[in-house]
């Protein structure tokens, strides 16, 4: 049986969170689909809409989905490239076993899937046309290393959107979130995996991460321009967006 990992002296170590994350995500990775419905009671799939709008693609384009689990959102700006490609990359095993066997199912043509790690992508400078990420920017060691990551291998003038829980503006409803988030956690982890952490992840995951206005703030300062953040349901999850500088 594997030995499970503290959580708290994890996700606070740049060092060890993704030895943690790791872990957590192979475990849940048969169950995710269900979970994330069921967490957002159905929300996640408008968020996710709402990202692929967001983006304008050009049907002849190249788009990249990082940490992009079972292929949600990778699948949803494939069928809006029909000359194009849509590439979805994750570290976790088990999550590719599941989209794999999605394209497969779907005869997705225009889908590949690559195992790699977002801190030190496998791609070439300039390679992408777009870059999404849902619910991704808050697992990774160091966000500020992974935008100068995402912004190497956009082209010029390339977009950049990503998805993720945020931080209330609101004191009080920021505080209710977080005790929501570690209750119904806690419960459906112990319930479905023996361990309340694996969900309670979510909610001190959160208390580390800069939130949308911080991601907002390192965005900027790693040169990407026209940076905007769209809230949803009084900021409990929002999309950062930004574009790299043309030449
Ligand atoms: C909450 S899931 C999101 C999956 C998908 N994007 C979605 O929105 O449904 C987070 C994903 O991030 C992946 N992940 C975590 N750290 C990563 C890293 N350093 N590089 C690539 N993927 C990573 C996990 O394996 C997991 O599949």
């Amino acid at each position: 049986m594997t030995k499970r990992l503290n959580l708290k002296e994890h996700i606070s170590s740049k060092e060890k969170k993704q030895t943690y994350v790791n872990q957590m995500f192979e475990t849940i990775a048969p169950r995710y689909d269900f979970i994330t419905v069921f967490l957002s009671y159905g929300m996640d799939r408008g968020w996710k809409r709402k990202l692929v709008d967001m983006i304008n693609l050009q049907g002849d384009e190249s788009a990249l989905d990082l940490a992009c689990g079972t292929g949600d959102i990778t699948f949803s700006l494939a069928e809006r490239l029909p000359a194009g490609q849509a590439v979805g990359l994750d570290i976790t095993q088990g999550m590719l076993v599941i989209a794999e066997q999605k394209r497969s199912e779907r005869n997705a043509a225009n889908v590949a899937f690559h195992r790699a790690d977002i801190m030190s992508l496998p791609f070439e400078s300039e390679s992408f046309d777009c870059i999404t990420c849902g619910y991704a920017l808050r697992n990774v060691p160091d966000v500020a290393g992974a935008l100068e990551e995402i912004k190497r291998i956009l082209k010029p003038g390339g977009r950049f959107l990503s998805l993720d829980f945020a931080h209330p503006g609101n004191k009080i409803y920021r505080w209710l979130y977080l005790r929501y988030l570690v209750v119904v956690g806690s419960t459906l982890g112990f319930v479905l995996h023996g361990d309340p952490d694996t969900y309670r992840y979510i909610p001190e995951s959160l208390k580390l991460y800069p939130g949308q206005h911080g991601v907002r703030e390192l965005m900027n300062k790693a040169g990407f321009l026209d940076t905007g953040v769209i809230e949803f349901g009084g900021g409990i999850m929002a999309i950062n967006h930004g574009t790299k500088p043309e030449l």
